[in-house]
């Protein structure tokens, strides 16, 4: 029952914990993810420091990645990444050669579905569908305790499904995916848009970054809508309706029991999931006539992949123990 380390690698930051047996966080570092511009081992290099850095205060016995892109079936190679620089990156390998434990690698999104289900909101729910609102969207399937992976291991890409003919475009190659419109850098999009057209609506975070446009992160919208600015509030409606909206879509596929909503822009709480709720209810197809899902925000919050990740791994290190 020894602590493995969990590392989520999103588009935006790099989080490390140390994780005990029962979803606990021992301990936790962060940093910012190298510019998409740089190359993959510059990546790997953050990892294995953090991991370095862990070690000085912690026996590390394995370490779970979960990583902004899609894995393929051997959960080994990272296959592509909208959001950083991996294409086809024998990720696991690489980072198992150099860091001498067992490396466990998965989407950020499935392992935050797997935490969720284990220590969170998912709980006892034996079809749960995870969404991750970060950089991008995330998404996972997790049925009767099982990530569903597909035959490539991609499933669950929700982000990149169209909501939009001929909308705003995508790092994924496309166009209107649904991630443009719910999403972190879609908030962060839209607020800097309305304050660079001057527009009075956005006269607040203008001061609040003193006219530095670019300085406006999602956080700080968060923050503003709390304290009541009217853009802020409105901007995570707008954001809230996409993810209701998108969210009755997957409920005609898939039909679980329970969302659960992660990543740092699920840290609006009511802000969000309440638009989303009402959405959720005027899209759902044949609605009034079926059961509705539970709509729920991810208890770890953005912790959630880390965590996931970490535990991942050490049913990883069991069975390599096991082999040995
Ligand atoms: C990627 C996913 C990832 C998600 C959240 C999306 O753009 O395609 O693989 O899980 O962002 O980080
Ligand atoms: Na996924
Ligand atoms: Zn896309």
């Amino acid at each position: 029952r020894v602590p493995t380390v969990g590392i989520d690698i999103g588009g935006t930051k790099v989080m490390a914990g140390v994780v005990d047996a029962d979803g606990n966080i021992l301990e936790k570092v962060r940093t910012e993810t190298p510019d998409k511009s740089k190359s993959p081992k510059v990546v790997e290099d953050t990892i294995a420091e953090l991991v370095l850095d862990l070690s000085d205060r912690h026996d590390v016995h394995a370490v779970g990645i979960g990583a902004a892109g899609w894995v393929d079936a051997d959960r080994n190679r990272v296959l592509f990444a909208p959001h950083l620089s991996w294409r086809n990156e024998p990720l696991r390998d690489r980072l198992s050669g150099r860091l001498s434990v067992p490396v466990l690698v998965d989407n950020d999104a499935n392992t935050a579905a797997w935490a969720e289900w284990r220590f969170g909101a998912g709980r006892g729910e034996d079809h749960l569908v995870m969404i991750t609102l970060g950089t991008g969207i995330g998404g996972a399937i997790l049925e009767d305790g099982q990530v569903k992976r597909g035959k490539y291991g991609v499933a669950g890409e929700f982000g990149h499904m169209q909501v939009v003919p001929g909308g705003h475009r995508c790092p994924c190659g496309n166009r209107g995916c649904w991630e443009q419109y719910s999403s972190g850098n879609a908030l962060v999009r839209e607020a800097r848009e309305l304050a660079a057209a001057d527009s009075p609506v956005a006269y607040g975070i203008i001061e609040h970054v003193k006219g530095n446009i670019s300085d406006i992160t999602g956080p700080m919208i968060t923050e503003l809508a709390r304290e009541g600015d009217a853009m802020c509030i409105e901007l995570l409606q707008d954001i809230g309706q996409w993810l209701g909206v998108g969210i009755a879509n997957l409920a005609a596929a898939l039909d679980p029991s329970c969302f659960v909503i992660g990543g740092g822009v699920s840290a609006a709480d009511d802000l969000l999931i309440g638009p989303a709720r009402d959405a959720f209810r005027r899209h759902l197809t044949g609605r009034g006539y079926r059961p509705e899902a539970r709509i729920a925000r991810a208890q770890l919050g953005p912790e959630a992949g880390m965590v996931g990740a970490a535990d991942l791994a050490r049913l990883v290190a069991r069975r390599f123990r096991r082999a040995k």
